[in-house]
C-alpha cells in the first residue's frame, strides 16, 4: 500500500501540498507536469470563506488545497462529484476550472446530491460565487446517474455517505485511461472499519483495476487517490 502523509511541520500548508504534489507525480499518478497555483487557490479560498453558507464541513483547510491542487495539476476535463451536500466539497474539487481560482478550461463540472435541499443549497453557494453558469448540480441518486453518463469522467470524487464500490462500478467503464477517483474519508476510523470500505480499499488497490493508488494524509480523514 502506497501512502503519503503531507504533515511535516518543518513545512507550511502550501509547502506540504506542493511535497504532496511532486511526489504523486513521480508515482505517476498525477499526469500534469505544472505545480498548483498557489494564488488562484487564495483567491478562490477568500471567496469561498466569505459567501458560501455552510452548516458543517469535514473538508479541513489542508484538503481544501489538496483537493484544488490535484485538480489544478491535472487538469481533468470532465469531473464528477458525488455527494456534494451544502458544495462545500465540490468546489474545491472543480475550483481551478471555474470561477476565482480558475486556472484552465473544463468541459463539465458535475455535482450529484441525493438530496434535494442540500442540492439547493449547494447552488446557492455556487451562485454566490458566480459559477452556477459553469456548474451542473443533478438532485438524484448518485447510482442512477453515474450509469446514464455517457462521456468520458476524468475526475470522479466520492464523498457520499453510502459504500462507495456500488458507486464506482456504476461509473467505473466511464473513467478514462488515466483518469482519477478520490475518495474522501479513506482512513477516517468510523468509515474505514466497515466491511464495505475495506472492500472498496481492496478493489481500488488492485492492479488489475486500478494502475495505482495512494493513501494521501494531510489531515485524520484522508482521501484515497486511484489512476486508472
Ligand atoms: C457526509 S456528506 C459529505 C460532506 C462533505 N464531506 C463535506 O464536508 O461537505 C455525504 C453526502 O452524500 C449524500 N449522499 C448519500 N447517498 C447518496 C447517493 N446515493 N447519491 C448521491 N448523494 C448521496 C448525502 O445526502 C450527503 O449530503
Amino acid at each position: 500500500m502506497k501512502q503519503l502523509v503531507p504533515q511535516n511541520p518543518k513545512l507550511d500548508e502550501r509547502g506540504n501540498i506542493d511535497e504532496a504534489v511532486r511526489q504523486l507525480q513521480d508515482w505517476g499518478v498525477l499526469v500534469g507536469k505544472g505545480a498548483c497555483n498557489h494564488a488562484s487557490f487564495e483567491a478562490l479560498r477568500k471567496a469561498v470563506h466569505e459567501h458560501f453558507k455552510v452548516p458543517w464541513t469535514s473538508i479541513t483547510p489542508a484538503m481544501e488545497r489538496l483537493l484544488y491542487a490535484i485538480c489544478a495539476v491535472n487538469r481533468p476535463r470532465n469531473i464528477v462529484a458525488v455527494g456534494i451536500f451544502c458544495g462545500n466539497t465540490l468546489i474545491w474539487n472543480i475550483g481551478p476550472a471555474c470561477g476565482p481560482g480558475k486556472c484552465y478550461a473544463a468541459q463539465r463540472l458535475v455535482g450529484i446530491e441525493v438530496q434535494p435541499d442540500r442540492a439547493g443549497m449547494a447552488r446557492d453557494n455556487l451562485q454566490a460565487i458566480g459559477v452556477m453558469d459553469s456548474v451542473e448540480v443533478i438532485a438524484g441518486d448518485g447510482h442512477e446517474i453515474l450509469r446514464e453518463i455517457d462521456y468520458p469522467i476524468h475526475l470522479l470524487y466520492l464523498d457520499c455517505d453510502c459504500p462507495y464500490k456500488p458507486m464506482l462500478d456504476a461509473a467505473y467503464d466511464k473513467v478514462s485511461e488515466g483518469g482519477l477517483v478520490i475518495a474522501h474519508n479513506t482512513i477516517h476510523k468510523g468509515w474505514a472499519k466497515q466491511e464495505s470500505s475495506q472492500e472498496y480499499l481492496a478493489h481500488v488497490r488492485d492492479t488489475s483495476v486500478f494502475r495505482e493508488s495512494v493513501s494521501v494524509e494531510p489531515d485524520d480523514l484522508g482521501i484515497e487517490v486511484s489512476v486508472r
